[in-house]
């Protein structure tokens, strides 16, 4: 199977053109890298559990941060080897890049980050408790650029009173995007919150020169010279 894979994806390289070359060798890395499975790392979503015990999960009591579609996890890694007095938990549909992401931070031997595999706005509804989360992290979420897709879009009224229900006192949702559209949506989501006050986007510590976010989809975006737009907001009552 492995070896299928392997080739229908050199085919498929032939194919494409030289600029979106390196794009596919990083795809090429992700399907025939041999993954490991940490399973102190990935977290099963067990219904019977309900809400999650964070306190319980890592082993202490303190700051929580929670990233929404964490991809291959740059984000988690960089940000968690810095602050290893706190807790990370990321949350990612895509197999292929959350089994990517448990394999690199295992790699790392991170004791402080946890990933799960479900959809983002379920996982949240059903299991994560109020006044239990420090930041929710939310980078380039998948923009849907048809109207007709918008609904699909993970910012939403909805999912932020989630997130203002999730979120201690005091604490913060930071965002970031490429896309303009969904930026001034999101800003009139987060102004019309009267618990929410905007706050300045604090840079994730793995942001190099010239980057505002440090994860591989604003890498992408700046390369293709797209804009990258950030927004940030504090719990306040
Ligand atoms: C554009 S990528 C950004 C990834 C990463 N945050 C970054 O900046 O590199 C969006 C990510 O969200 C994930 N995603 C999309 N919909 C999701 C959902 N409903 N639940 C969990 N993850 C989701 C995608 O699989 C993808 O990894």
């Amino acid at each position: 199977m492995l070896v299928l894979m392997f080739l229908c994806t050199i085919i498929q390289l032939l194919r494409v053109s030289v600029l979106e070359k390196n794009v596919f060798l990083v795809e090429i890395w992700a399907v025939v890298r041999i993954f490991r499975d940490y399973s102190e790392i990935s977290l099963k979503v067990d219904d019977s559990k309900g809400v999650m015990d964070f306190e319980k999960i890592f082993g202490r009591c303190g700051v929580v941060h929670v990233e929404v579609g964490s991809g291959k996890g740059a984000f988690l890694l960089s940000e968690a080897k810095e602050k290893t007095g706190e807790d990370f938990l990321g949350i990612e549909w895509a197999r292929r890049y959350y089994r990517y992401a448990v394999d690199r931070i295992g790699r790392w031997g991170l004791k402080n980050v946890r990933l799960v595999r479900a959809d983002v706005a379920d996982f949240i509804a059903r299991h994560i408790g109020d006044n239990s989360v420090d930041c929710f992290h939310i980078y380039f979420p998948d923009p849907w650029p048809k109207k007709r897709h918008h609904k699909r879009r993970f910012f939403s009224v909805s999912n932020l009173q989630q997130m203002i229900r999730c979120l201690k006192c005091g604490g913060a949702i930071q965002i970031s995007t490429d896309y303009a559209e969904y930026f001034d949506q999101i800003k009139q989501i987060v102004s019309s919150e009267s618990r929410l006050d905007e706050t300045e986007f604090v840079r994730p510590l793995g942001a190099e020169d010239g980057e505002l976010v440090g994860t591989n989809y604003e890498r992408k975006y700046i390369k293709d010279g797209r804009d990258i737009y950030t927004i940030a907001a504090k719990k306040i009552t």
